[in-house]
This record gives C-alpha cells, structure tokens and sequence, in this order.
C-alpha cells in the first residue's frame, strides 16, 4: 500500500538536510504541493531554495514549530495531509555549550508540532496522514569497536543534542502508541554533501583548508563516523513516507565507516591537486585538539530493515560524493562566505520584507 500526499509540510526545509530532501521530492512528486516552515536561524538559508522561488507547488513561511496557532493555521489552509519534521538544533557542540535552546526546539517544538498534526489528523478532513520524524542515529549512543546499531537498539543518548532528539523519538513513539497517530521515524547515519553548515567536520575541513586555516582534529581522531550522500538520505525519507507501515521505525545508512582522521587526511589530498597545492601540503594544517567532552566514540548503522521492507540502497559512492561535495564548495565560495557572515539575512529581507510570511 503507498501513501501518496497531496500537500505536505516540511519543518527546518531552510537547513541542510530539509533543502536538500525539497529540491528531491519536488522533482520527484511535481504535482505536490510543499510548505516549508522554518524560523531562519543562523543554520537555516533561503538561498538554498532559490530556484524553487517561482515554482506554484512551493510555499515558504517563516514561523517557529513552537508557534502552535501557527502551525494549525497552515496545517488547515495548506490541507495538509504529511508532515516531514527536520526542524531542530542539530550541532552537538552547540548543545554542549548551550542546551536549553535544544530542548525547547527539538523536545517541546516537536511536542506542539505533534499535537496539532494529531488534531489535522483527527479531524479527518485530509483522509490518510503520516507524521514523519527525523532524526539520528546519536540517540544510540557510541559502540565499542564491532556491532551495528540496530532499530531495537535501546536509545542511550549522550549529549544535550542526542537526548533531545531521544525525547522527541519518544513523543513520536507515545503519539502513535497512545492516540494511534500514524507516525513514521527515521534515523540516519552522519549526512555530507552540498548546503552543509560550515560548522559541521566535512564543510568546516574544506571552507578551513581552502582559507590556509588550522584543521582542528578532536581528541585522538579515532572516532568513527558512518556517512551517508544527503541525497540518499531525501530518497530514503521519500520512501519511508510513502511505503513505509504508520508506527514503524527505520535506520538509514550507507555502511561507510571512516575514522575523523582518515576523512581529515582524504579531504586534505583531494584539495592540495584541485588548488594546485603540492602533496601533504594541506595535511601540514592538521591540529590535534581538546576532546569535546562525552564525545561518542563509534557510530555504525545497519540499515537491512529498510532494504528488506522497501529496497532502498544508496547509490552514491563515497568516492563520488565527496569529490562531488568538494568540487560543489570550490565552487559556491559565495555561498559558505554568506553563511558564514550572516549576509543573507540580509537576502531574506530583500526577497521577503520585513515580517513577511
Ligand atoms: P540544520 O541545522 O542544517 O537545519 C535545521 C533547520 O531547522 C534550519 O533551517 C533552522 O532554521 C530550522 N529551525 C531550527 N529551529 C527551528 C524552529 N524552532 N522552528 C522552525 N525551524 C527551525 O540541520 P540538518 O543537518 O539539516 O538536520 C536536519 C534534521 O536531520 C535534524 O532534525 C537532525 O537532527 C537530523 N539529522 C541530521 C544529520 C546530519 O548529519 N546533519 C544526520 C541525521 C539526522
Ligand atoms: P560533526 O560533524 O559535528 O557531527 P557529529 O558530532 O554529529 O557526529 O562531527 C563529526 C566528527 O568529527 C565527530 O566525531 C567530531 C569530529 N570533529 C572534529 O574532530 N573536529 C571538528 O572541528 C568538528 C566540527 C568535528
């Protein structure tokens, strides 16, 4: 049985994995129609979406998750029938540092986001609805050296970011337990590729070495990450809101495992020949760092259930997306200066008007 919505509503679709997932399922379902509610924070970026600006089928507001008339005012103009849920502060460091803004956005954000979808839902004016949550593979916790995480792996959040993100899988979990809401929840390995915030390893390596910056390295740079295209990721979330049954819950993974270190040494080589720089040159900017504290040692996905349940597989290499990735940011310096500056705030005014929805 597939689900085919009408008018979906996709929150944080100004961030990177939400801009991204956009320009997919709207190329994918151009008869869709989408609205993209986000509030703009630092990570959140119009100029992701440009080119979607003129498309009927694409709504943008600006407006918090947390705003709860808001979010039932859209849910019932728009006929809202999915709701995708990226929305979140989503960068550990951050959350470490502060973590209340993490609670209130991906804790209680979610919690209004839920209870006003379960009243769409209820009223039973849009017909079938799926409520779909994203979220991490960090609510897991860190592994030894061997083993996967698993769907039934019990959740052991160990930062202020991942515990949020916990919280929130859980309210999704009561909602579907409780009120018998037709919840979907996904979570995924660690995501690359283009409209990363610089602040995250891979786009801070590259904006860093092409800047002749220090590569801060944490700890030992034996942490392991298991990274995944951001464009399989959107086909995966596109599948699992179609296909898969409400309740259930999927890990998305590309079975790519690499040590920091060894992502650190491969995007240094990639860039001393694309900068005409010579070899090992860019490696002479590496520089081993204080440990973030609580800093999870190993993530591995396995995401069997959703190639056995509904055959999704990624179909990119690592080899190809991250020369992909690199050459995608040599060439949109424009963009990362931006964000990094904050100077398209500046565009949001220019395009939207003050206070524009
Ligand atoms: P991001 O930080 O790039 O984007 C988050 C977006 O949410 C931004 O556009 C921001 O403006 C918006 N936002 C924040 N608070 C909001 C609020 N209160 N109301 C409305 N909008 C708000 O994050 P990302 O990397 O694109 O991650 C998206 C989702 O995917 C998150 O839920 C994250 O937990 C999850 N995730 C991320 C990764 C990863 O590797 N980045 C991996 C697995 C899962
Ligand atoms: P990050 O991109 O922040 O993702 P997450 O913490 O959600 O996995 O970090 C990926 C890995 O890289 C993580 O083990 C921390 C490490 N790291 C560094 O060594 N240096 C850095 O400057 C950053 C941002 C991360």
């Amino acid at each position: 049985m597939t689900f085919a919505p009408k008018s979906i509503l996709v929150t944080g679709g100004a961030g990177f994995i939400g801009s991204n997932f956009i320009h997919s399922f709207i190329s994918n379902n151009p008869y869709c129609n989408v609205t993209n509610l986000d509030s703009l924070t630092y990570a959140g970026n119009l100029k992701n979406l440009t080119a979607l600006e003129s498309n009927p089928c694409y709504r943008f507001v600006k407006g918090d998750i947390g705003d709860a008339p808001l979010v039932a005012g859209l849910l019932l103009e728009q006929k809202i029938d999915a709701v995708v849920h990226f929305a979140a502060e989503s960068h550990v460091d951050r959350s470490i540092t502060g973590p209340e803004i993490f609670v209130r956005t991906n804790v209680l954000g979610t919690q209004i986001l839920l209870d006003e979808s379960r009243k769409q839902w209820q009223s039973g004016t849009v017909g079938d609805f799926r409520f779909l949550q994203i979220s991490t593979d960090e609510v897991y916790g860190s592994l030894g050296e061997t083993g996967y995480f698993t769907e039934e792996t019990p959740l052991a959040a160990n930062s202020p970011y991942s515990a949020s993100k916990a919280g929130a899988d859980l309210l999704v979990r009561a909602y579907h337990e409780t009120f018998g809401m037709p919840t979907l929840n996904t979570r995924c390995s660690n995501n690359y590729g283009p409209y990363h915030f610089p602040e995250k390893l891979i786009p801070l390596l590259i904006h860093n070495i092409i800047n002749k910056k220090p590569l801060p390295v944490y700890g030992d740079g034996l942490n392991v990450r298991d990274w995944l295209h951001v464009r399989d990721h959107a086909v995966a979330i596109e599948v699992v809101l179609k296909r898969a049954a409400p309740g259930s819950v999927y890990n998305i993974g590309g079975n790519n495992e690499w040590k920091n270190i060894d992502i650190v040494n491969l995007v240094c080589d990639l860039l001393d020949s694309r900068l005409g720089r010579s070899t090992g040159e860019n490696r002479r900017l590496i520089t081993f760092v204080r440990d973030r504290p609580g800093h999870d040692r190993r993530y591995a996905i396995d995401a069997s259930r959703l190639k056995r349940d509904l055959g999704w597989v990624p179909s990119y290499t690592f080899e190809q997306g991250i020369a992909e990735t690199i050459d995608w940011y040599l060439a949109n310096q424009e963009w990362v200066a931006e964000v990094t500056s904050g100077s398209y705030r500046e565009y949001y005014e220019q395009q939207y008007g003050r206070g524009a929805a």
